[in-house]
């Protein structure tokens, strides 16, 4: 695999770098033109200028020129951001074997700057073997190389309020990135980038042994497992449920238990059924895509429909995704560097990547000495407090053990008169998590929020046909065509 990866690396490394960006009109797979502002492009970054990252930078929708900018990393490492951009909070999503567009959006308040990296990721690659080796922490500077030059070539967005955010692994980066950028706007880095506020984060990982640690008492709270098991696991294994010694075969023998408890569920959300993730494409000439779509799902397969995934399931829009991401023309109206080779959702496993952050917690102490403000939130489709992988159960233990006060302790937030929302605690750092468990019978993001820091409020944003009750009882109501920027202070 990895000399499928350098060899691909070896190709791209022979093309002429241009550096332009281009503005998307069109979109292979929606009808008519796009109906939000769409630019892509490429901005050289590395020591000598030898890793290229790939953007999606989406205009917001409602008036670009004062609105906060928001650069969004996905997680990984090594997911593409069309993991933001078609199954997250971006203007586009599949619906059946359709794109469209999504109306719950980001975008609607905020210009969003969707960034592939680090090199390998997505569109994203190294023009040198060594060039793609690459870290958590060469990922801050990156970011933050890659973040000035695209300021020099967009000036116009230099003094639009800042912020970072991102979610599951880059649990572990945006908040690195932060603290980057404070450092090199201190050094007097130029253009200065505008960051004063804060940054959002959902789902976020903040050490890989902290949230394999948690996902016991998780499992004991949504009911995976019985109450004698997870005392028999509380009293065997002293607190630590992962690389225990098999000595202690209490211990052992329950963990076995809890294997198999877990065995056949969903890890990234437990509700759902247990679909292989991914589906790779083979290495066949890729067809075009604005012929007969099925009939190519089922060439794709070598016409053995038990390798396609089952549309039912939802990561059958992932393997979607990877037909739609690799097809020529879609890359041609992306404007990717011809003779890149295959796109793949999130490449992990073919980066040469060390994780050198063990632990994201002294970046979020030291950012909040700064007075930074914060937002974690859990979303519940996908992944919210059913998401197993980065649980709830271990994102509370960590915001608990950076040991500030809670101003505003645990309470319910309402979507509607009778439908709670999700719950929501607020400490002394500036630092709100909110649980978000709503959702509607929308396909993709039913329910969306985001969240960015202004000032002293923390807006969110929500576009669903459904009314909103204050705190003090003021109902609001959103339309589905219109979208509403709340104040979150007067939601929650
Ligand atoms: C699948 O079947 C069709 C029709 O029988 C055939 O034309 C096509 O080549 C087959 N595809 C593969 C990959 O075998
Ligand atoms: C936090 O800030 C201190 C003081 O500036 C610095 O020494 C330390 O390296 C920072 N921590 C991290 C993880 O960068
Ligand atoms: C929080 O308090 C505990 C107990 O006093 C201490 O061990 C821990 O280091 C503190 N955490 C931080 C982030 O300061």
């Amino acid at each position: 695999m990895r000399n499928i990866y350098f060899l691909v690396v070896f190709l791209l490394s022979i093309l002429i770098s241009i550096h332009a960006s281009l503005h998307v009109k069109y979109l292979p797979g929606l009808e008519g033109p796009l109906p939000f502002e769409l630019e892509t492009g490429y901005v050289s970054v590395g020591e000598s200028g030898d890793v290229e990252l790939f953007y999606y930078f989406v205009k917001s929708e409602r008036n670009p020129d004062k609105d906060p900018l928001m650069i969004w990393l996905t997680g990984g490492p090594g997911c593409s951001s069309i993991c933001g951009l078609l199954f997250g909070n971006g203007p586009l999503a599949f619906k059946g074997d359709r794109l469209i567009t999504n109306f719950i959006m980001l975008s609607s308040v905020a210009n969003i700057l969707y960034l592939e990296s680090p090199a390998g990721s997505g569109y994203s690659y190294a023009k040198t073997r060594r060039a793609a080796e690459t870290s958590d922490t060469k990922q801050l500077h990156q970011i933050d190389q890659f973040l000035r030059s695209w300021f020099v070539d967009h000036p116009e967005f230099i003094s639009n309020p800042f912020y970072v955010g991102g979610d599951s692994y880059s649990g572990k980066i945006v908040p690195g990135v932060v603290q980057q950028i404070l450092l090199g706007n201190e050094k007097g880095l130029t253009p200065l980038i505008n960051i004063q506020q804060g940054y959002v984060l959902g789902n976020p990982t903040v050490s890989a042994n902290f949230e394999s640690n948690h996902r016991v008492s998780f499992a004991h709270r949504m009911g995976l497992i019985s109450d004698e098991l997870h005392e028999s696991l509380e009293r065997n294994c002293g607190g630590k449920f992962f690389n225990v010694d098999p000595s202690n075969a209490k211990c052992s023998n329950g963990l076995q238990a809890y294997d198999q408890c877990i065995s056949e569920i969903y890890i990234e959300q437990i509700l759902l059924p247990n679909c292989k993730v991914d589906y790779v494409l083979p290495d066949i000439s890729l067809p075009n895509i604005r012929t007969s779509r099925r009939r190519e799902l089922k060439e794709f397969s070598g016409n053995d429909s038990s390798s396609l995934p089952p549309s039912r399931c939802f990561t059958y829009s992932y393997f979607l995704s990877a037909f739609w991401a690799n097809d020529e023309n879609v890359r041609s109206a992306l404007g990717v560097k011809k003779g890149f080779g295959k796109w793949s959702r999130c490449n992990t496993l073919n980066i040469p990547y060390t994780y050198d952050i063990h632990d994201a917690i002294p970046y979020h102490v030291n950012n909040s000495r700064k007075g930074f403000r914060s937002l974690i939130y859990r979303q519940d489709y996908c992944f919210g407090d059913h998401d197993m992988m980065v649980p709830f159960s271990s994102t509370e233990a960590w915001i608990k053990s950076l040991n500030y006060s809670i101003v505003d302790d645990w309470r319910p937030w309402m979507m509607t008169s009778n439908q709670v929302a999700g719950y929501t605690r607020s400490y002394a750092n500036k630092m709100t998590f909110a649980t978000i468990k709503a959702r509607s019978s929308k396909p993709f993001l039913s329910f969306f929020l985001s969240s960015l820091v202004e000032e002293d409020t923390l807006l969110i944003i929500i576009k669903t046909n459904v009314h909103l009750c204050s705190k003090d009882g003021l109902m609001v109501k959103l339309s589905e065509d219109s979208h509403s920027l709340l104040s979150l202070s007067k939601v929650l």
